[in-house]
């Protein structure tokens, strides 16, 4: 879709979703919405499934074809997560055969150490597999994957480097890297050495001091000395400009924080969760549909691309911000991610059956400045909006 219809048809689709529900509470509809879109999922997988060569996990979908990545790509473990998730509600066994063929081809991705993201890759694939099955050969491997996390840990700047040095970086931590924490913390907390813990809470700390600005905006990266830890350089990769809030960091760090306040409960992190939620839920360019433009300062705003995966992440981090509110600021959480999911969940972000290559959703940015990924389906986005869909059924919806 060109980009300037985009506004335009988010704001008709917005209209005709409350001219038909006048002043429905939110939750009135979202048990209808989450059963459509999961069992929608298992068949739209099935499609993703036979675009997707059997040794390699899907990425994407551009100029009508699909593109892969090999298991060592950050994505990896996205593609059989959101199966895990899929096969959770569905109970699907094509779903579940297909989870499982590719964690098989996923499981060497245990002793990646060419950058932080061996979280992304096992958690959310063998984390999710050990959650829903018990299978204790699922756990081994998170537990080998959260010691080898380790080997990137720079004690003199007390954060888990995120990528290899090069002319353009020393020692690089991005924000995304907080969610790389949960696989420590969960290895830590289920029988791990306390070693895991340590490591993580310091990168939380580190990455507090040093990564915000007093808005609770983040920098994407922060390039440090390796050898003295000092942060020198505070700059952006995949946003609009170094001092620009990048959409998808602040939701991996509105994520990040809500996640590690759930493993620490320590009030710091609640603080910094909803310090960031406030940026985000007040910032004058959030859209109607609160679907983020790619970057909050992007240049043509209200004409410039929007991300699908950070509202599915940002969805996803609200629901369970919303856990550890009350009142008026818990409504708000859950009423603007019930928001994002009707969003997400009608075009234009949402695919028909058969089309899209098999993603769920449409409209997603990976990296503008490098003009990768732009305006296409991404797994991760998938991913969390499976996600979210499930913890709005667990944690809103009225049992039984
Ligand atoms: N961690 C990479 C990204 O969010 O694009």
């Amino acid at each position: 879709m060109k980009r300037f219809w985009m506004p335009l048809v988010a704001a008709l689709t917005l209209l005709g979703a409350c001219a038909q529900q006048p002043r429905r509470a939110a939750g009135d509809d979202m048990a209808a919405l989450i059963d459509t879109q999961l069992h929608f999922a298992a068949r739209q997988y099935q499609v993703l499934a036979r675009n997707t060569p059997p040794d390699v996990m899907p990425r994407s979908f551009e100029k009508g074809k699909p593109v892969t990545s090999d298991t060592r790509w950050w994505t990896s473990g996205f593609y059989p997560g959101t199966l895990w998730l899929t096969y959770e509600y569905t109970r699907d066994p094509a779903t579940l055969a297909e989870a499982e063929r590719r964690l098989a081809i996923l499981e060497k991705e245990k002793h990646h150490t060419g950058d932080h993201d061996i979280g992304f890759m096992i958690f959310n694939s063998f984390g999710n597999a050990y959650r829903i099955t018990g299978d204790a050969r699922y756990k081994a491997v998170v537990d080998t994957a959260a010691q080898t996390a380790t080997q990137r840990y720079r004690p003199a700047m007390k954060s888990i480097q995120s990528w290899n040095s090069s002319s353009r970086f020393q020692s690089p931590v991005i924000v995304d890297n907080l969610m790389n924490l949960e696989l420590l913390l969960w290895a830590a907390q289920n029988g791990g050495d306390a070693k895991l813990r340590e490591i993580a809470i310091n990168h939380a700390d580190t990455t507090l001091r040093n990564h915000f600005r007093s808005d609770y905006s983040s920098y994407h990266v922060v390039d440090y000395d390796p050898e003295t830890g000092e942060p020198k350089r505070k700059i952006t990769a995949q946003g609009a400009a170094d001092e620009s809030a990048w959409a998808r960091g602040q939701a991996w760090g509105l994520y990040g924080y809500t996640m590690l306040y759930r493993f620490t409960r320590d009030p710091r992190y609640l603080a910094q969760a909803r310090g960031i939620a406030s940026f985000i839920l007040d910032h004058r360019n959030l859209p109607a549909d609160k679907i983020p433009y790619w970057d909050f300062d992007a240049p043509g705003i209200p004409d410039a691309l929007r991300d699908a995966s950070a509202g599915a992440i940002i969805a996803s981090a609200l629901l369970e911000l919303g856990q550890y509110a009350e009142g008026s600021e818990r409504t708000r959480y859950v009423e603007t991610a019930a928001t994002m999911l009707r969003s997400l969940a009608a075009p234009p972000y949402r695919a028909a059956l058969g089309d899209n290559g098999g993603f769920l959703l449409q409209h997603s940015v990976g990296s503008i400045p490098h003009g990768s990924e732009v305006d296409v389906p991404l797994t991760y986005a998938d991913y969390y909006f499976v996600e979210a869909l499930l913890r709005y059924r667990r944690w809103y919806l009225p049992k039984g």
